[in-house]
């Protein structure tokens, strides 16, 4: 079978197959991953300071895992996997081109080791700007060291790390070496460290610093990316709002806007798909995934699908704030009797007769959102008074001026 792991996994796979986890050479099971929970060594008596895991499910025999490309990068032959999915096992190289920005500073440990050529090595381990090179100037002189620096290039993030390092570099005596690592970071600070350390190691570092945290200062409101979702029932209003708040944000003309409206996507984006849980999903997903698109740069996006599911919605909530953006949930809480007796489309009068299955509300689930950041009824409140309180809170938030 094949199986696309993340991009945490994904990153993992890549330390794995470099040599960078050595002695590791494969993900870890369920006991391993308790050995490492309780700080010891994995059961088979090596040390190792952090989880390394996969998750992928119905896992047997061998998983050839993908790139989002589909590309084949490495067979995993299973030999443990239980019904969350977590999978071990051993993972063999296929070979294939690394790319990304910076591929070409991503080295073995192998290709480090030869060019140190025995020579003592401080590495610097970095996750954000160094502040202060004088403390490693100094370090290395005293050990008389080659200065190694490793940005841990992974995410968002991962490219300015690697220009962080490639700056500190011009500051740094001439045979600084840098060298990208995907190493993504561990949950515990403490693991992490010791995770950073051993990854060091093996790329031939005698001694290792770790560089500062970065302070990621996000940009202010009005510059960073929105993603306003309405969600609500069929008839709640939450297509009207949505426009008036659309047509008020381009009048005010600070922000550009893209417009996902749920009966407007499923005319293109969504074409074809069915009102089956599956395919809801899948429709929530892909707006998602282009209003996450809009905001990675700093857009502001509009949704109003129904959305009924709370994993599915929230799904979309992660998707965005992974990109740097914000996320606001506007549940249209209409109820279900004031939305039939609109009944604006027809629809309820014909689901009621049996003539739409599956309708929301009527023969479909609807899940109340407990996370909304705003909620409107309209039932008793104009279009014009629920688009000032949307543009209210995003005046207050500071995403409008
Ligand atoms: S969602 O569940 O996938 O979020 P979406 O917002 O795209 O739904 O589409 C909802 C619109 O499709 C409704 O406003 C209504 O006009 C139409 N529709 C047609 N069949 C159904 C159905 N079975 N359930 C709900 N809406 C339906």
């Amino acid at each position: 079978m094949e199986w696309t792991p993340d991009a945490r996994e994904l990153a993992d796979l890549e330390l794995l197959l470099s040599g960078a986890f050595h002695p590791l050479e494969g993900f870890l099971g369920h006991d391993d991953v308790h050995a490492v929970h309780e700080r010891g060594t994995l059961k088979d008596g090596t040390p190792w300071p952090a989880p390394v895991t996969i998750h992928v499910p119905e896992a047997v025999g061998e998983v050839t895992l993908l790139d989002p490309e589909g590309v084949p990068l490495a067979v995993l032959t299973v030999t443990e996997h239980d019904e969350d999915g977590l999978t071990a096992g051993p993972v063999r190289s296929l070979g294939a081109a690394e790319h990304g920005p910076f591929a070409r500073l991503r080295r073995t440990p192998a290709q480090v080791r030869e060019e140190l050529a025995g020579r003592p090595a401080l590495a610097v381990t970095m996750r954000g700007p160094l502040d202060d090179l004088t403390e490693i100037t100094s370090t290395a002189k005293e050990l008389g060291a080659v200065i190694l620096l490793l940005p841990l290039a992974y995410g968002e993030q991962g490219p300015a790390v690697v220009r962080a390092a490639l700056k500190a570099k011009e500051q740094l005596p001439a045979d600084t070496i840098v060298v990208s690592v995907p190493l993504a970071p561990r949950q515990e600070p403490e693991i992490d460290l010791e995770l950073r350390e051993h990854v060091a190691e093996n790329y031939g570092a005698s001694e290792h610093l770790a560089g500062p945290e970065p302070i990621t200062l996000p940009g202010p409101p009005h510059r960073r990316g929105l993603v306003v979702f309405f969600t609500g029932l069929s008839g709640s209003g939450k297509s009207t709002i949505a426009r008036g708040l659309r047509d008020a944000l381009l009048e005010l003309g600070s922000r550009t806007i893209t417009y996902l409206d749920g009966d407007v996507v499923r005319h293109l984006l969504s074409k074809g798909l069915t009102f089956s849980k599956a395919d809801r999903d899948l429709n929530i997903r892909r707006i998602g995934f282009v209003a996450a698109e809009s905001a990675r740069h700093g857009g502001l996006a509009i949704c109003a699908p129904i959305a009924p599911y709370a994993r599915t919605r929230e799904e979309v909530r992660e998707m965005v704030e992974s990109v740097g953006a914000d996320f606001l949930l506007v549940h249209v809480a209409t109820p279900l009797e004031e939305c039939e007796r609109r009944d604006r489309k027809g629809l309820y009068a014909k689901a009621r007769a049996g003539l739409i299955p599956e309708f929301t509300g009527v023969s479909d689930p609807y899940e109340e959102p407990e996370d909304a950041e705003l909620v409107i009824d309209t039932t008793h409140i104009s279009i014009e008074a629920a688009v000032s309180r949307v543009l209210d809170t995003l005046r207050s938030g500071g995403w409008v001026r």
